[in-house]
């Protein structure tokens, strides 16, 4: 290690600048630098352990690469061993000791594991995010890995692709208020410190509305929508202090967003002011050939480049080409030092630089107390009671409990998709959870998740048989969670379907324990159980929080931050549909010609919002303390708030704001504010909401994202149904 740091000190001591000022740093860093060696700056290569993998398997040698300063970060890496050997080959054996930023997918835990993304949402706690997210941070960095490629903020409103799992749901504003919680939890108040990690904002931009639901495909949307839904949400992570950006496989206004300059340097740079740099996902680069938009892998870097991405993720196309078009004049040697310096910055920033062994080597900072009790809040906070028909929920202690169903007692399955550096044998099952609340859980698989198993409904029924209650874990494996995994079926695999027929024929109450990472549709399951409480793929304290709710220990917080459909045919769906010219006035409507199904009705089974507590809470008074509102004034609203049952309980209240007359057509309504409170039985609280006057802004007709004036109506409640209503005012900009 010593000869490791006097080396890391020449560099910095050759470069004849001591002072901390990251840009002369950097500059004279990149005055030092050959062409190759800044092109290496701007390749990222793969390997899980030790040997390139991906598109340049084969091609290179790690060794090589590294010893050459071709490398500028690596991903993948799983072994903090590891992680440390090729640091050290980068800083001890390449020219100028340039230190490796090493990422990897830590989405939602490192070796702790939190629950999936839309679960971590359905916490609407922000104070919950942001400690999930300095946990993950802490333990990444003991790892070894700097950089995480998370927040994904891609609004999605479609339960067919598997990646609304990594997401925060199908609102703009709740996907906003999380990403930027994640920002300032993974980068915190010292990017140096060695337990914070950069950021990176993914999937730049709008990769959660492909076309049909089906993962990497086409993304069509007017400006407006684009500019009003999605971009709000990676503009939050950004003006949090974001300092990398992942471009997405999909197009864009017909061009892919690895090549779209309007996206990656007039939105990204010029609008947003973003100043880090952008990493392309996956081989993205190459897969402009694919899209059709480059006729060879030259084309394709040549685009990436000019569209202003930073770094080529694994597929070599940079390496392979940039230093022929300095020669050829293609591009400058100017160009290339603008698009390294964002990269080393981050670097500097990460104190890499002073010491490139900062992070690693920590392994007592995995599984802390703290961690696991991190883990076991957010997991319980995330779980949301949909149904519970006759209160049967929580269970007594002396409760004969039949735990039945293919994930009750699986580690692996409490995981969920991106747990690369979990270790599913620390997950403490469902099963194993409730046996320490409960003396009297007998556990019966009843099926596989897709496939039945011989005998297994009948063991299951007769379990049931000779119980109080069942509790009956259906929904999807993690293998039908994430990238690559839309379906065009939500529904609960036939095998599952049978064996909650089987075991409600029983007669004994059931509840449905959902283990999912996306939206499915319950209506037969509605009607088959007495209550249901998604709990996603709940991490690593699966158990112990799933057993805190069912004891009654607390009471369920969960709010959905995704509709449930009533069916597939419904999607996209989402509560802030625009207005149109015939809306359904009601679910009862006899009216033919309006915008409505046949077959089904509008509204989803579970409405964006909703989730049920052990209690009750009634709103009253809703008061608008400044109902003309000036310019740049933001809406102050109260409402008085009431535990009106017999438990402790948090309620979430939640205000939505329609734009009674606009230039342009608006949503029904939109989240605009939320506030979490916690009130004993029989509590009131006044609860004071704020709006915030930019939050009213849209992309008008003249072409600007402004407020404009005129008349809004507020609904403030429990869930996006609400009807407590008000009335403000916003007024003309010169009064
Ligand atoms: C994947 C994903 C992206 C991930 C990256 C690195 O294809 O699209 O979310 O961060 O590659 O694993």
């Amino acid at each position: 290690m010593r000869k490791t740091i006097i080396i890391a000190s020449a560099v910095v001591l050759a470069l004849g600048c001591t002072e901390n000022r990251p840009d002369a740093f950097v500059d004279s860093l990149i005055g030092k630098m050959t062409l190759e060696e800044k092109i290496g700056q701007l390749n990222q290569i793969v390997t899980t352990s030790g040997d390139i993998t991906g598109p340049l398997e084969g091609s290179l040698s790690t060794y090589e690469a590294i010893k050459k300063g071709w490398c500028g970060s690596i991903l993948g890496v799983r072994n903090p061993d590891e992680i440390q050997r090729l640091q050290h080959l980068a800083v001890d054996s390449s020219r100028l000791g340039i230190p490796i930023l090493f990422g990897h997918d830590i989405i939602h835990g490192c070796r702790t594991i939190f629950p999936e993304n839309i679960g971590i949402s359905c916490t609407w706690d922000m104070e919950a995010v942001k400690k999930f997210a300095r946990v993950s941070a802490t333990e990444a960095a003991a790892f070894g890995v700097a950089w995480t490629f998370s927040p994904m903020c891609d609004v999605c409103a479609d339960a067919r692709w598997g990646r609304v799992s990594e997401g925060s749901g199908e609102d703009t504003y709740l996907s906003a208020r999380v990403a930027e919680a994640m920002v300032r939890g993974y980068q915190g108040e010292d990017l140096r410190a060695d337990s914070t990690i950069l950021a990176c904002v993914k999937h730049f931009a709008a990769y959660g509305a492909p076309e049909a639901g089906r993962d990497y495909n086409t993304v069509d949307m007017s400006w407006p929508m684009f500019r009003d839904k999605y971009l709000p949400v990676y503009k939050a992570a950004i003006d949090a202090g974001a300092g990398s950006v992942m471009s997405s496989f999909n197009d864009f206004e017909g061009i892919p967003v690895t090549a779209n300059r309007k996206l990656l340097h007039d939105v990204l740079r010029d609008s947003l002011a973003f100043g880090g740099f952008v990493v392309s996902d996956w081989n993205a680069v190459k897969e402009l050939i694919r899209h059709g938009v480059a006729a060879d892998e030259k084309e394709a870097a040549l685009l990436a480049f000019k569209a202003g991405l930073n770094m080529d993720m694994v597929a070599g196309a940079y390496l392979r080409n940039l230093g022929a078009f300095v020669s050829e004049g293609l591009i400058s040697e100017k160009d290339i030092d603008a698009a390294v310096r964002p990269v080393l910055q981050a670097k500097y920033d990460l104190g890499l630089f002073d010491d490139p062994f900062r992070y690693g080597g920590k392994a007592d900072r995995m599984y802390r107390q703290g961690s696991l009790e991190s883990a076991r809040e957010v997991a319980r906070k995330s779980m949301v009671l949909l149904t519970d028909k006759a209160g049967i929920l929580p269970l007594k202690e002396s409760s004969r409990i039949a735990l039945i169903g293919p994930f009750a007692d699986d580690k692996k399955e409490m995981v969920g998709a991106w747990g690369a550096m979990a270790e599913p044998e620390r997950c403490v099952t469902f099963l194993e959870g409730l046996k320490e609340e409960f003396p009297h859980v007998s556990y019966s698989e009843g099926c596989a998740p897709r496939k039945e198993i011989p005998g297994g409904i009948a063991d299951a029924v007769s379990l049931a048989r000779r119980s109080d209650v069942v509790l009956l874990t259906l929904g999807l494996p993690s293998s039908e969670s994430g990238e690559a995994a839309s379906l065009t079926s939500i529904s609960i695999p036939d095998c599952q379907k049978k064996l909650l027929r089987a075991v409600s024929a029983t007669g004994k109450p059931v509840v449905i324990l959902l283990v999912t990472g996306r939206p499915m549709d319950l209506s037969e399951e509605k009607e088959l159980s007495d209550a249901i409480l998604v709990t996603w793929h709940p991490g690593t304290m699966a158990g112990p929080a799933l057993a805190d709710l069912i004891s009654g220990e607390f009471s369920p917080s969960g709010r959905l931050s995704m509709s449930f459909p009533e069916n597939v045919g419904q999607l996209p769906i989402r509560y802030n549909q625009k207005r149109t010219g015939r809306p359904k006035p009601s679910e009862s409507t006899t009216s033919k010609y309006c915008s409505r199904y046949v077959d089904a009705p509008n509204k989803p089974l579970f409405v964006f919002g909703s989730g049920l507590s052990y209690t009750d809470f009634s709103y009253s008074n809703l008061r608008i303390e400044n109902p003309a509102v000036k310019a740049g004034e933001d809406v102050v609203v109260k409402i008085d708030v009431t535990n009106t049952g017999s438990v402790v309980a948090e309620e979430t209240v939640q205000l939505y704001v329609k734009d009674d007359v606009a230039s342009r057509t608006r949503p029904e309504r939109e989240l605009k504010a939320f506030e979490k409170v916690l009130l004993n039985a029989g509590e009131t609280s006044t609860v004071e909401l704020r709006v915030k006057y930019q939050d009213l802004a849209f992309f008008t007709a003249r072409g600007k994202w402004e407020v404009e004036s005129g008349d809004f109506t507020v609904f403030v409640g429990h869930d996006s149904d609400a009807s407590l209503s008000g009335a403000f005012s916003v007024l003309p900009e010169n009064r």
